[in-house]
């Protein structure tokens, strides 16, 4: 069975992304510390696919665990995930931000080479493009200064990757530059689990929905857009998997020294407002909310052009926004009112 190594395996997409694995024939073997995932998720997968998945409590900044790793599996390739990924806490901390996410990084391209592993999946951010001058979102449209410290990490990464490769590595690496992952497994037995108050939309709202929270503020509605709220990408986290699969697959027969990356995301913008109404709709429950001030970093708008991924990799979404709010839902109705 060919083995793909999962960094922060026990995370939201990642989690999801070992379901996809084993489903197209795959076995993935996750490494997680934990820090910002529980281990109840590999309850979850177990449950989903009526088997355990392989996995090690460890950091990806411990060189003898990744070396462990490696020595006692053969693996066929890896996709990262494991960083800390919260965009106002890297203001906060950003030497911890930049410490964890690039020597993470660093140490699993030194230990790929060391075992001859090649295929590498790189979990990036649309975050790099900041407010890009044209929308929809390109490849090739230029990355800008990153918004926070979580952005310019993932900058960073993209760049080490790619002097990697021109380094005449033998390397094969795909960096995957998400948009808005939201949704969950529709069976509800795993899904999104933020750590205290959620930063992000959907898992506020869903809390709102649930009685959670009192009630969410719409941060700012005096911003160039229709309704006046901010636009993203919101892309269900089951065709995010997906993307990491065919990435994976597309990988296995390129020459040893390759790079590219692809925007992953629907191709189409929603604002806030527009979330909360598609939410009402599937959920059958008014949401209270707010109109608030502006967040500080906010972009005002950003949705991708998918045409590369869908060409090249013939990857495209199989599930729209409705979709995913009605498996976020389910998934909150599932976790109960528990905070997590
Ligand atoms: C979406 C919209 C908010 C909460 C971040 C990271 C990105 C990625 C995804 C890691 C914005 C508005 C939100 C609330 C609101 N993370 N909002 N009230 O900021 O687009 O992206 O998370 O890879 O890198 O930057 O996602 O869900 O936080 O916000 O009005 O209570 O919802 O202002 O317009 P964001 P988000």
């Amino acid at each position: 069975m060919k083995q793909i190594l999962i960094t922060g395996g026990a995370g939201y997409i990642g989690s999801h992304t070992a379901v996809a694995l084993v489903n197209a024939g795959f076995e993935p073997i996750i490494i997680d510390n934990f820090s910002n995932s529980n281990k109840n998720v590999l309850q979850g997968l177990e449950a989903i696919l009526s088997k355990p998945v392989k996995y090690y409590e460890g950091d990806c900044n411990d060189r003898k665990m990744m070396e462990k790793i490696f020595k006692e599996n053969d693996l066929q390739g890896v996709i990262h995930f494991a960083a800390s990924k919260a965009v106002g806490e890297s203001t906060q901390i950003p030497l911890t931000y930049y410490s964890n996410n690039i020597n993470s990084l660093i140490i699993l391209l030194e230990t790929m080479k060391e075992f001859g592993v090649k295929d590498i999946v790189f979990s990036s951010s649309c975050t790099v493009y900041g407010q890009p001058d044209e929308l929809p979102v390109k490849e090739t449209t230029p990355r800008k200064d990153a918004e926070s410290p979580y952005g310019n990490t993932k900058k960073i990464c993209e760049d080490i990757l790619t002097d990697h490769i021109k380094s005449g590595a033998e390397a094969r690496v795909i960096a995957l530059r998400y948009f808005n992952p939201i949704g969950a497994h529709p069976s509800s037995k795993i899904g999104e689990l933020p750590l205290g108050v959620p930063a992000n939309l959907v898992p506020f709202v869903t809390q709102t929905g649930a009685g959670i929270r009192e009630k969410i503020t719409v941060f700012g509605d005096d911003y160039n857009t229709p309704d006046g709220t901010c636009i993203r990408d919101y892309i269900h986290v089951m065709d995010l998997a997906d993307a990491h699969v065919k990435s994976i697959e597309y990988l296995a027969d390129k020459k040893n020294n390759f790079f590219d990356l692809f925007n992953v995301g629907t191709g189409n913008g929603n604002s806030v407002m527009e979330v909360i109404k598609a939410f009402e709709k599937v959920s059958g429950k008014p949401l209270n909310y707010e109109i608030g001030a502006r967040r500080a970093g906010d972009i005002e708008k950003v949705w991708a052009n998918t045409d590369k991924v869908s060409s090249v990799l013939g990857w495209s979404p199989k599930y729209g926004l409705e979709d995913a709010l009605k498996d976020a839902w389910n998934w909150q109705l599932h976790l109960g009112k528990e905070k997590v």
